[in-house]
């Protein structure tokens, strides 16, 4: 439209004013395709129909964040924030909304960077555009017995994970990835660079598990690192559902929860197996005792122990190949052959192993995908609710997250997908259902926007109790406070509320 090409137009000239013209891509610069797709890791939102941005701007310092916020805001051009661009709806370089103006901040092209300072206090400043596989191999390098407790795909970004949670094979003994954010470098809707200080505290506890995009762009943050021994144990062990898949998934929904925090196990079920996968951290001489005791029933034995360091742990619960090297951890290529969608549930009461008997035939239906079950309980479950955005605590015995996959036609993946979700609802937590923010989901609700251009609360409600329950209404008048305009926005962000008048 006119509008959008005015804006670009100006949005731009503002951009080349103030940083350098290679930090600025637009659809006639010849590496615009490639940054685009270059971390996308969902296809379904990369076809012709895909709204593009008017252009990708890949800063190499927080002053170019900050020349985007101000050009954006002084042309009328929106941002989206993107890290490791694996946003399940897309949300980091795509709009819903016909018709938005937008461009891509690409944190992920640049700002990369990784400081380890040692000592006592282990810490890390780790830039939002860097991945996890970046930020696990960079910490156990310096030093094999730190590590940080972050989710298992390596391709991930710090950006958008640690602003929404993140859940790991460590959660149940050190919390989420945003339960050990110290500081944070971030941008705000006035195009200020702000720290923990200068944001104050109701601004740095939304930024920790409220979701990405809402409050600004996160340029670094600071971590704990947390201890991990010179060995670590996993093991995999497989149940088909002619084995008994569904009592043992059943028994394990009690034991998982209240095992030791060092010992996490979750579930993958997928075709007609359940398999259950394990990070303890420990020796295997230490495991054994405590499986055959807690959890006699996966019939675990010192021959499934594989001892390593906690790097190649993480490198082979992501491959499932000893021979792969650490290195593989650094690989940031996505693959754009598989289509996916996602959704996700919290279980705060035991699903009943008869249950589980007509839950398990879901898998063998044409177009199904898998179901991962993550434990909760620990230092995750023992955290009050709204210490941080993240409500999901006491109580909840595991988290499970839906996944359909494709390629070609996904008629038949979102129809078993959606038929499996509404199966799942007299099981799961209700009232409300609850759902994972980093595992976003738009079928649970979107943002109107109001005349006046600001997203409303009442929208924003639906979803917002979902993802956050009582924390939602903290996080709409932070949101107020920072940002009352809405500049910061997508499909599912924090509507700023005003209160009653
Ligand atoms: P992306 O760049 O797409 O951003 C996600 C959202 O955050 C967008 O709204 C974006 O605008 C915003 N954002 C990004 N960077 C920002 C910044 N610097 N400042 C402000 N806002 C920003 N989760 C989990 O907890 N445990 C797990 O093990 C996994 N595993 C997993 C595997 C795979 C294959 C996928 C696709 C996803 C997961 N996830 C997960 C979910 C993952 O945590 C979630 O998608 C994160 O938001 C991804 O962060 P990215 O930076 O990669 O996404």
């Amino acid at each position: 439209s006119v509008t959008s090409l005015a804006s670009s137009d100006g949005f731009v000239r503002c951009l080349l004013q103030k940083i350098p013209g290679e930090l600025v891509l637009t659809p006639s610069s010849s590496s615009f395709a490639d940054v685009l797709v270059s971390s996308i890791r969902n296809p379904m939102f990369f076809n012709n129909a895909t709204a593009r941005p008017l252009c990708i701007v890949t800063p190499a310092d927080a002053s170019h964040v900050q020349a985007a916020v101000l050009c954006g805001r002084a042309e009328g051009v929106r941002l989206r924030a993107r890290s490791g661009g694996h946003d399940y709806e897309g949300l980091s370089y795509r709009s819903a909304r016909r018709g938005e103006v937008f461009a891509v901040v690409d944190l992920g092209a640049r700002l990369r960077a990784v400081s380890v300072s040692g000592g006592g206090d282990a810490a890390a400043w780790v830039e939002s555009g860097a991945s996890l596989g970046e930020l696990y191999y960079t910490v156990a390098k310096s030093n094999p017995g730190l590590a940080f407790p972050a989710g298992v795909c390596p391709t991930i970004g710090v950006g958008g994970h640690l602003s929404g949670g993140g859940i790991s094979m460590m959660s149940r003994k050190y919390g989420l990835a945003a339960d050990n954010i110290l500081d944070a470098k971030l941008v705000n809707a006035n195009g200020e660079l702000v720290d923990r200080a200068a944001m104050g505290e109701d601004l740095f506890w939304a930024i920790r598990g409220g979701g990405g995009e809402s409050f600004g762009i996160v340029v670094s943050w600071k971590v704990r690192l947390v201890q991990v021994p010179t060995t670590v144990t996993v093991f995999v062990i497989g149940r088909n559902v002619d084995q008994g898949a569904a009592d043992v998934v059943a028994r394990w929904q009690d034991v998982a929860p209240s095992l030791p925090p060092e010992l996490t196990i979750r579930v993958i079920v997928r075709g007609q197996r359940a398999t259950f996968q394990s990070l303890y951290l420990g020796s295997c001489a230490d495991l054994v005792p405590t499986m055959s005791s807690m959890f006699p029933e996966l019939g675990m034995t010192s021959a499934d122990c594989r001892e390593m360091s906690w790097l190649q742990s993480a490198a082979l619960i992501q491959f499932w190949n000893p021979s792969t090297p650490v290195e593989a951890l650094l690989n940031r290529r996505t693959s754009l052959s598989t289509f996916t969608k996602a959704k996700s549930d919290y279980v705060r009461r035991a699903i009943p192993s008869d249950v589980w008997k007509n839950i398990l035939p879901w898998f063998t239906m044409n177009g199904s995908g898998q179901m991962l079950l993550e434990p909760m309980g620990g230092f995750v479950g023992g955290v009050p609710a709204a210490a941080t955005p993240y409500p999901h605590r006491s109580g909840v015995l595991y988290n499970i997250q839906y996944i359909a996959y494709w390629s070609g036609d996904g008629t038949a993946a979102n129809r078993w997908i959606s038929g499996l979700y509404a199966f799942m609802e007299p099981y799961v937590s209700s009232d409300p259902r609850e759902a994972y923010v980093n595992f976003r989901d738009l079928d649970i609700g979107e943002n109107a926007v109001a005349p006046n251009d600001v997203s409303t609360f009442e929208s924003g409600k639906v979803w917002g109790e979902k993802y956050f329950a009582g924390n939602f209404e903290r996080l709409a008048a932070v949101k107020a406070a920072v940002d009352p305009t809405d500049y910061f926005r997508n499909e599912q962000s924090i509507p700023p509320f005003v209160g009653p008048k």
